[in-house]
């Protein structure tokens, strides 16, 4: 059984005769801490609906260059090639469903008493499986949003499609309509914005730059305001220093910190609980005996 549910249920027995405030305070503290929960994925959460991981023997890193095509550097020399790549990402996650992976990790966050997903996945697999936009950071961005490379300007793209957006589109905060110089692939123009006439780039965090401010400010309110009872790190190869550290804060008062993989990464080390197998393999399980 979860370790943490077996002590809740061994605090409410030894103190049930004779409750004091300081034991009701105790079990309160008790409960809130068995239902808080973390959730961290990275792309092999994706693998099993079809979206290649970034490292490893199928991932996109192993003949295409991160450096031609997820860097400032790369936009500026070549930016329709990596129009071009984003555009075959879209598609192929529009084309893509939620695997059993996440919808558990949605189940979890309609029964944990307080949930948060941190996911480095830009694509809108987590969303469609029901989890709201209130219970998720995108950290590394979100690839239907479309940014201007130059001033603030950002827009979603149109429901359904893969393209950038068209002549209008809706800001994803006010919900104005706002026109941008569309897209064509058969004229080659690149879309622009209609604030400053830069060019438009996908709303994602590209290799040396920094985090979103608000989606970074996000999961330290959530990590300050408590510590979680249960953490889950699945299908990321924890590449990235603050993933590992958000997942060791979240822990850090004896949570359990699961990690899904089917191989090691630098966090393993310091996992309470380690399942080596497929995200959609092993997380409904796991969804399961925490909700249970
Ligand atoms: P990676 O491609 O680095 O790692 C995928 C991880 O998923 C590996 O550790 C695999 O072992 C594991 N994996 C593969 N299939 C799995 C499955 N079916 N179930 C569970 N695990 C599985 O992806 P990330 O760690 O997400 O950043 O990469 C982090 C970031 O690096 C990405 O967000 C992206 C990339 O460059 C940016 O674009 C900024």
């Amino acid at each position: 059984m979860w370790q943490a549910d077996t002590a809740l249920a061994t605090l409410t027995v030894v103190t049930i005769s004779s409750l004091a405030a300081t034991d009701l305070e105790i079990v309160g503290y008790c409960r809130s801490y068995v239902v808080r929960v973390l959730v961290i994925t990275g792309a092999g959460v994706s693998a099993e609906s079809g979206i290649p991981t970034f490292r490893g023997k199928d991932g996109y890193w192993r003949n295409l260059d991160p450096i031609k095509l997820a860097t400032r550097e790369a936009f500026a020399r070549d930016p329709e090639l990596v129009w071009q790549w984003y555009r075959e990402r879209r598609k192929r996650i529009l084309n893509a469903q939620p695997n059993a992976g996440h919808e558990a990790i949605a189940r979890l966050a309609q029964r944990a008493g307080e949930f948060l997903l941190v996911t480095q996945n830009v694509d809108d697999l987590h969303e469609r499986a029901g989890l709201g936009k209130t219970e998720t950071v995108q950290i590394h961005g979100d690839i239907f949003l479309t940014k201007c490379s130059r001033c603030d300007f950002s827009c979603a793209g149109r429901d359904g499609s893969p393209e950038p957006p068209d002549a209008h589109a809706r800001e994803p905060e006010s919900g104005r309509l706002r026109s941008i110089v569309p897209f064509s692939e058969n004229d080659g123009n690149l879309p622009r914005c209609s604030e400053c006439n830069a060019l438009m780039r996908p709303g994602v965090v590209w290799f040396g730059e920094p985090l979103p401010v608000r989606e970074t400010q996000r999961v330290e309110n959530y990590l300050q305001r408590d510590s979680c009872g249960a953490v889950i790190v699945a299908g990321t190869t924890a590449t990235f220093g603050y993933i590992i550290n958000w997942a060791l804060r979240a822990s850090r008062r004896g949570g359990e910190l699961i990690e899904v993989n089917p191989e090691e990464t630098p966090l393993s080390r310091f996992a309470t609980r380690l399942v080596r197998e497929s995200a959609a393999l092993a997380l409904p399980r796991i969804v399961d005996q925490l909700i249970n």
